[in-house]
């Protein structure tokens, strides 16, 4: 594996590879590499020729000095497990090669950014995730770019620029990565102590809960979530939200008449965690219900 640090050199490390015509795959990171980003890149070594892994912890989608701060880095072990799982080039640029001295540009994707995530961390995180990405695949100019479902909404976003902005490259969305417990794997998870750890399984938990309040045949949101409300009050956690959304526009939905997405965020301990889960409602004659946002989730 080839650590490279600018814009010019990986620029110049994709260049034979591109002309020769072989498939260039990105997994953008913030690095602090858990088995959720490997199991991106084993995906990207799959079904590409070349595979790129930026680490990049982007300044501009944190909305707290405090979470910017304390987000773990390790290069040099992140750089030992993206070659291990078959990276062949890690872009890790420094923080003013990809924000120079008078950088201007902001590209925001309006709506999908508006609730959820948006309404709690504010739209600069939104706004800072799509102009970075933007940014990443104008320098990389991969044919496919992976991302995980664990960040659902991120993934609807990246969907939806790549549309509007007419992107040459697929997107790929793949499963959450989970522990026994079901808690979903996150970089943020090293900051829990024991009794958060534990505590924070009980977000998956509750969204199994609406899950089973549907497939009983609940179809009143609120109804459904009620079980998943009582799952977090026996842990002690407080959501920032618990809603299930219209997939396509992540808009809360007043009734479950088809497939739904059942998000929930809350703060555990010093982490702020977020999860999902795709309901799939079977419809009579309908496709048989699937479980990942890969499968049909596109905005
Ligand atoms: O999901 C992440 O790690 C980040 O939001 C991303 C996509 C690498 C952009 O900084």
């Amino acid at each position: 594996m080839n650590t490279v640090r600018t814009v010019a050199e990986v620029r110049a490390a994709l260049a034979e590879p591109r002309r020769a015509g072989r498939s260039i795959g990105l997994v953008p990171t913030m690095g602090a590499l858990h088995e959720g980003h490997l199991s991106l890149i084993r995906r990207a070594r799959s079904e590409c020729a070349v595979v790129v892994m930026s680490l990049f912890v982007n300044p501009t989608q944190f909305n707290e000095a405090g979470d910017l701060a304390a987000y773990p880095r390790d290069e040099h072990r992140d750089a030992q497990l993206a070659a291990a799982a078959g990276v062949d080039y890690l872009f890790a640029p420094a923080p003013d090669d990809v924000y120079p001295p008078g950088f201007a540009t902001t590209v925001a994707v309006a709506h999908l950014t508006e609730p959820l995530e948006g309404a709690h961390r504010g739209r600069a995180h939104f706004d800072g995730v799509t102009t970075v990405v933007t940014k990443l695949f104008n320098i990389v100019s991969p044919d496919v770019a992976y991302f995980g479902q664990k960040d659902a909404q991120q993934a609807i976003v990246v969907r939806r620029l790549v549309a509007d902005l007419n992107m040459a490259v697929r997107i790929e969305i793949c499963p959450t990565v989970r522990e026994a417990d079901g808690l979903a794997l996150s970089s943020r998870n090293v900051l829990l102590s024991a009794a958060d750890r534990t505590r924070a399984a009980s977000l998956h938990r509750t969204l199994q809960a609406v899950q089973h309040a549907v497939a009983r045949g609940e179809r009143d949101p609120s109804a459904a979530k009620a079980p998943g409300l009582a799952e977090l009050t026996a842990a002690d956690i407080e959501p920032d939200y618990l809603e299930l959304v219209a997939i396509e526009t992540l808009a809360p939905v007043d009734r479950i008449d088809g497939d739904v997405l059942a998000v929930v965020a809350a703060r555990v301990g010093p982490a702020r965690l977020i999860d999902n889960e795709i309901i799939r409602v079977a419809r009579p004659g309908g496709a048989a219900p699937g479980t990942e946002l890969s499968e049909n989730g596109r905005p």
